[in-house]
């Protein structure tokens, strides 16, 4: 992409309206729009980065064996009356009435439809387990929506549901989710702690929520300094073996790690006092083990071995894909702008020509560009016509993770110069040099970002 053929409407002020970090630069930064209070439209930039944490929810979830499908935003009220949530719910849910006076509602989340679609196709055990989800909108009437992205009413969720014939089985499923929203928070380049939490009114008796460390969050969490040395790496799983994945959860919750909700004092207290931790985070995730709470009431059976009928073991799962995008940049990010993590960056590499115009800068950025779009990579190319300060600036503000800057000068001798928006350190290289930096840079196993 070549920056004067793009839509990117950076702000110069900072917006007063936004009380945190991550909303300013996101306002900032042209990615997104408010439409009205917690609802947005998502601008090229900002929908890219969503696309991109999309995908790789998408490619961990199916890496476990879930299976994607799509659920619509508006729901019957008839089956959550049969749930007996249509009256639980309370003021989040957002009601409307159709033409013909039926009750319908913009679904806050979906037990109940696919509830409804496993009794209505499933009957035999020999068609478990089954893990089925779904990234879609999701709506609730906040009260207080803020925070941009962090707290809207409409966001943007992937939403899972395991169905299995035994408690143990579902408790598999538990793990196996566990495992697999660790793995893709960490190729996020977050490190979310999972937590006992209680679980509210989804139900159930097992929860575990995931946050990210970061002042601005809303919850208040308690843990032991030890689980900040755990990292999946590259480690291979493999999801079908309990004891794998029962072993990888003993090893993330044996440290204390709990929400307010949960905190139990006594506990902390047994913690070596350097190691203890108190902290503001951002639920960026949840998992739930709720047994039959729906599958009884909604008379989701199936026959059993022994030619019983039985209730499922159910559990659901989400992940706040919309919110992710501000837990990033609160995580990531300095004085100047944004800082991508490889994993998600909406562009791998900006190209900066200090001189638009001059002939040999201009075909030494074309060629890096060319060269870099060949390697299967998706450079942003400031072209302006503007002073080196605007275009740096606007590389920073943006974030992306990796620069190369081209000018007359450095290239009388044979070089430009490639830059980590992290670190800030800069590296004087042949271009063809800079070039495969970059494309070794994400060659690199689980930070291939996607377009
Ligand atoms: N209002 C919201 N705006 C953005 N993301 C949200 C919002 N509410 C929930 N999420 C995200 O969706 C994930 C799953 O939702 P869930 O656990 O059901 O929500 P809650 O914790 O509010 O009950 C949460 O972990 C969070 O990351
Ligand atoms: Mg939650």
């Amino acid at each position: 992409m070549r920056l004067t053929r793009y839509f990117l409407p950076v702000l110069k002020e900072t917006p007063s309206e936004a009380q945190i970090v991550s909303h300013r630069l996101m306002l900032r930064a042209g990615m997104i729009k408010q439409a009205a209070a917690g609802i947005y439209s998502w601008l090229p930039l900002g929908y890219k980065v969503l696309r991109n944490i999309e995908r790789i929810v998408h490619e961990e979830q199916i890496r476990a064996g879930h299976i994607p499908m799509l659920m619509p935003t508006l729901q019957s009220a008839e089956l959550w009356r049969e749930s007996g949530r249509y009256d639980d719910y309370g003021e989040e849910m957002l009601r409307i009435t159709d033409r013909h006076g039926r009750d319908m509602l913009y679904g806050p989340t979906n037990e109940e439809l696919i509830t409804d679609i496993f009794r209505s196709h499933v009957g035999s055990y020999r068609d478990l387990p089954l893990t089925l989800y779904q990234i879609q909108w999701k709506f609730r009437d906040e009260i207080r929506p803020r925070f941009g992205v962090m707290r809207g009413r409409e966001f943007l969720m992937k939403d899972g549901y395991n169905f299995d014939l035994t408690k143990d089985d579902a408790l598999h499923a538990y793990n196996r989710h566990m495992v697999s929203y660790l793995r893709t928070y960490e190729r996020m380049g977050l490190r979310a702690i999972p937590m006992r939490a209680d679980s509210g009114p989804i139900g159930g008796e097992n929860t575990h929520e995931f946050l990210v460390l970061a002042e601005t969050g809303e919850s208040e969490v308690f843990y032991d300094a030890a689980i900040l040395n755990l990292t999946l790496g590259e480690r291979s799983v493999d999801y079908d073996s309990r004891e794998e994945c029962s072993e990888i959860v003993r090893e993330w919750t044996s440290p204390y790690a709990r929400t307010d909700e949960t905190h139990d004092a006594a506990l902390f207290e047994r913690i070596p006092e350097a190691r203890r931790r108190q902290s503001r985070a951002i639920e960026v995730g949840q998992i739930f083990y709720f047994g039959t709470k729906y599958s009884e009431p909604m008379g989701a059976v199936v026959q059993g071995p022994d030619g019983q009928q039985v209730p499922v073991h159910m559990g659901s799962h989400g992940i706040g894909v919309s919110r992710l995008l501000g837990a990033i940049i609160e995580a990531s990010h300095d004085d100047n702008g944004i800082i991508w993590p490889e994993g998600v960056t909406p562009f791998h590499c900006g190209i900066i020509n200090l001189r638009q115009g001059d002939a040999e800068a201009d075909a030494a950025c074309e060629r890096i560009y060319a060269a870099l779009v060949a390697a299967g990579l998706d450079p942003l190319y400031d072209d302006r016509d503007e002073r080196a300060g605007g275009k740096f600036a606007t590389m920073d503000l943006i974030g992306l993770p990796w620069r190369i800057t081209v000018g007359p000068r450095g290239l009388k001798n044979g070089v430009v110069e490639l830059t980590s928006r992290r670190s800030g350190e800069s590296e004087e290289l042949s271009p063809e040099e800079a070039v495969r930096r970059v494309v070794e840079i994400y060659a690199r196993p689980g930070e291939q970002a996607g377009r």
